[in-house]
């Protein structure tokens, strides 16, 4: 009996140059979160290994995911705009990050959003037997679970949603949300990051469907579905233990070397506009324009990671970031100092680590989301309980790490203010705060967050069993 994950995207990705494959780890919380949980347990991984592979080449991918655990399903250009870019990035991700007026609900992407959901359907089908576990993933595959009850009907299978559940008077736009809905009703247990995401999910599918709940329990003529929420964590003991990493250490100290009296702000996210990166830079303009004392006394690292930089507010969102940082730094800056440290690229985890465990502050302000490990790996990297965590309070993480100074994305006031009390807080302060966000990180780990999904799964489906 093993436990077949699906999700879109696999945890490795292919990167193609001068016609070679490389196959290197995906970004997102998602693949970064399970992505090395799934090795230690008897489990496959089946996704989308991110580029489209001729059918010539197809073999070779198989063959060397094999290794890994990974079976691919292969998209074609046109399903990677339709589906993907489409329905996925231009309906479902604005709309459940309630941008609504982003969406663009073209019957086109629906169709394809629908076959391609089948075809990942076939693709599990062909490597299941009847006694597995079936664990599907986000946004990209709400209609898989009902896809494979159809066809599996006493499956056991486990659906888990990433981002947020928006509330009915958002979720209710979408034209085609009674089949979304029944989709996601063909697991039979259902998952989101808060327990705003299940309430929001539970009225929805009550208003919109033939549906009763009773407390978590949602209740059709033929099934019955549990909905809860499990806040997903990180791989505590690796971000904490890598800072101690040789490699890492040399890049601490790279990094440290002439920024001694220095106080440094970082930032790491996705391009990607439910992070509310131009906001934050403004907040930080805002901090320039009232607070000038604090003029070359902070330097703000921004690693921004290319993202669906084909769908057309991704890449709008793009050139704005580069014209308000080079604005900004243009009139800021002086002949050794510089405000804004812009970086549009991945980094490997040591990188990210040494940045981690270096940063005075941490400045996590998504406008949503679902939750956020960014905020959570950089609180396991602080071994010595120092650094301040500045969280938005639409980010998930931000109902487990209350010690953070929470603030409202909106207020750019609000964010400004938070880094003024962040670059004058105390040591002592900084050491409470920490040390009570590091033992919520470290005891609510990724481990405890696959356990717990996997043992209330097993709960779900022998209580059912017993009522056969
Ligand atoms: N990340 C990465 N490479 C980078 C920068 C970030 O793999 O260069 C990872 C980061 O460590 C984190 C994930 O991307 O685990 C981002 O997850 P988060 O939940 O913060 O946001 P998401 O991208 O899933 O919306
Ligand atoms: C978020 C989503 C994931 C997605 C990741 C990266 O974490 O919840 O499902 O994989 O972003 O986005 P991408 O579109 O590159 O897969």
């Amino acid at each position: 009996m093993k436990t077949v994950i699906i999700s879109n995207r696999l945890p490795v990705k292919i990167i193609e140059d001068n016609n070679e494959y490389t196959f290197i780890p995906s970004e997102g919380g998602l693949a970064t979160g399970l992505g090395d949980v799934y090795k230690n347990g008897n489990s496959i991984w089946i996704g989308w290994p991110g580029i489209e592979v001729p059918e010539e080449r197809q073999q070779e991918v198989i063959e060397k995911l094999a290794k890994l655990n990974l079976y691919p399903v292969f998209l074609t250009q046109d399903e990677i705009n339709l589906y993907y870019e489409g329905f996925s990035n231009e309906v479902l991700w604005p709309v459940f990050h309630y941008l609504v007026t982003y969406a663009h609900y073209e019957q086109s992407y629906w169709d394809c959003y629908k076959s391609v959901n089948d075809k990942f359907a076939k693709a599990a089908l062909q490597v299941l037997s009847e006694t597995d576990k079936i664990w599907i993933q986000d946004y990209q595959l709400l209609l898989l679970s009902g896809i494979l009850r159809k066809k599996i009907p006493h499956s056991t299978i486990g659906f888990f949603q990433h981002i947020p559940f928006p509330s009915y008077e958002i979720f209710r736009l979408i034209p085609w949300r009674d089949e979304l809905l029944n989709g996601m009703l063909g697991a039979d247990l259902i998952g989101f990051h808060t327990y705003d995401d299940v309430r929001h999910f539970l009225s929805t599918t009550t208003r919109l469907l033939p549906v009763n709940s009773s407390a978590n329990v949602l209740s059709s003529s033929d099934r019955q579905v549990v909905v809860e929420a499990f806040p997903m964590g990180i791989d505590f003991d690796k971000f904490s233990n890598l800072t101690g990493q040789d490699e890492v250490q040399k890049e601490i100290e790279d990094f440290r070397t002439g920024k001694e009296n220095m106080k440094v702000i970082l930032s790491i996210d996705r391009l990607d506009y439910s992070k509310g990166i131009l906001e934050r830079l403004k907040a930080i303009e805002l901090l320039l324009q009232i607070h000038p004392e604090y003029i070359g006394k902070f330097e703000l690292y921004m690693i921004v990671v290319p993202s669906r930089d084909t769908v057309p507010q991704y890449r709008d969102l793009r050139e704005q970031i580069d014209q308000f940082v080079g604005n900004l730094n243009a009139r800021y800056r002086s002949v050794n100092w510089i405000p804004i440290n812009y970086f549009y690229r991945s980094y490997p985890i040591e990188v990210l680590s040494a940045l981690y465990a270096t940063a005075d502050i941490c400045l996590v302000t998504p406008m949503r989301d679902g939750m956020n490990l960014v905020s959570k790996e950089y609180v396991a990297s602080r071994n010595n309980n120092d650094g301040v965590l500045i969280l938005s309070e639409m980010a998930g993480a931000s109902k487990e790490l209350t010690d953070a100074l929470i603030v409202n994305p909106n207020n750019l006031g609000d964010i400004m203010e938070a880094i003024v009390v962040a670059l004058k807080m105390p040591l002592e302060e900084q050491q409470t705060r920490m040390k009570a966000m590091r033992d919520i990180a470290e005891k609510f780990n990724v481990k405890h967050w696959v356990n717990n999904f996997i043992l209330r799964l097993n709960e779900v489906k022998d209580s059912q069993n017993s009522l056969l």
